[in-house]
């Protein structure tokens, strides 16, 4: 029985025609569906080829460079450049933003390139997080940092296990899995569900202790109703969370035994990682906040690698978390 599913650029079509928009949205589309294809086959083959060790260089954050964020970025920036409807771009692998079409471009793109890398020399799963927003089609163009909460898009491919959720803005989070010649197809709405037995935690439980007191003696009080999770790559980890429901977080770092290695500010970073997350968790009906309870998606980047602190999924729990974050000692 032969089955033609759904492809992501069919549904992407009718929502551009149905909402009387611009095609110039559908060609960045398909030029992050295009880096995504390309970065799928070099996750694939690059145990065979070498590719999956370290590229002997530091990034901007400190850490260490592996081939494969390299390659991802590159294969990234070629292809939004390009599609010639990019004005600039921020990438976890590129010190400053970088300009591509300033006079054409009426998109910008926040990347993270290849997520999850402790996962990279495994070939186990990673992902590629963008986040979209629009330029200032009205008056001169400023090129500041945007917020989430002026993100058209926001989505992530998980690679190589061939799922593409994306959310647009008022218009929902939808998944989609990879076929036989390389379609995303089959468009599923996710909302995440309100029923708890689902519900899952997820986070780096050997941070524990490090944690503010009070979400310490929250955990100790409410993780045992949930399944424990944990990939190390917050596009796997969230895929998870958006289908099951629960919480993922990366938490401030503010008990640390040696106070040199506090991170106040989390390790997650705002533009490309905590705001395109939180993006689509709220089209799925969730919440994402920081450490001082502020929703992710209202944090205005004053730099481009910022970090914050990231508690993302089911509104109720947030609530939770919310409420011991912010009660007064
Ligand atoms: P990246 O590989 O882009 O640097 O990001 C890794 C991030 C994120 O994917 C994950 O949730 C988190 O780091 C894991 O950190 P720990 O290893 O500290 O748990
Ligand atoms: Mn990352
Ligand atoms: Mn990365």
């Amino acid at each position: 029985m032969l089955n033609f599913e759904h492809t992501f650029m069919d549904f992407l079509l009718e929502h551009q025609e149905r909402h009387n928009r611009t095609y110039h949205f559908l060609i960045l589309m398909n030029s992050l569906l295009n880096a995504a294809k390309r970065i799928q086959y070099y996750y694939l083959t690059g145990a065979l080829r070498g590719n999956l060790g370290l590229a002997g260089s530091v990034n901007v954050q400190g850490e260490n460079v592996l081939k494969m964020d390299e390659i991802a970025n590159e294969v990234v920036k070629h292809y939004l450049s390009r599609s010639g409807r990019v004005i600039q771009i921020v990438s976890e692998e590129e010190e400053e933003p970088v300009l591509m079409n300033i006079d054409g471009g009426r998109y910008f793109v926040y990347y993270d390139p290849m997520d999850g890398s402790s996962n990279v020399p495994h070939n186990l799963p990673i992902g590629f997080l963008f986040g979209v927003a629009k330029r200032n089609l009205e008056g001169p163009e400023d090129l500041h940092l945007r917020s989430g909460r002026e993100y058209i898009a926001a989505g992530m491919f998980v690679i190589p296990t061939g799922t593409f959720t994306i959310a647009l803005r008022q218009a929902g989070c939808w998944r989609f899995h990879i076929d036989e010649i390389m379609n995303y197809v089959k468009p599923t709405q996710m909302t995440l569900p309100d029923d708890r037995k689902s519900w899952e935690i997820s986070y780096n439980s050997a941070n524990r202790e490090t944690y503010a007191r009070g979400l310490q003696g929250w955990l100790a009080v409410n993780e045992k109703k949930y399944a424990f999770r944990y990939l190390g790559a917050l596009a796997g980890d969230f895929h998870r969370i958006l289908t099951n429901g629960g919480l993922f977080m990366y938490p401030a770092i503010v008990n640390h035994p040696d106070p040199k290695k506090n991170k106040p500010q989390g390790k997650l970073r705002l533009m490309y990682e905590a705001a395109v997350t939180a993006f689509m968790c709220c089209e799925a009906g969730g919440l994402a906040i920081d450490e001082n309870g502020r929703d992710i998606l209202d944090l205005v980047p004053e730099k481009p690698h910022q970090r914050t602190a990231l508690y993302l999924g089911s509104k109720q729990l947030i609530q939770e978390v919310l409420e011991v974050l912010t009660k007064k000692p």
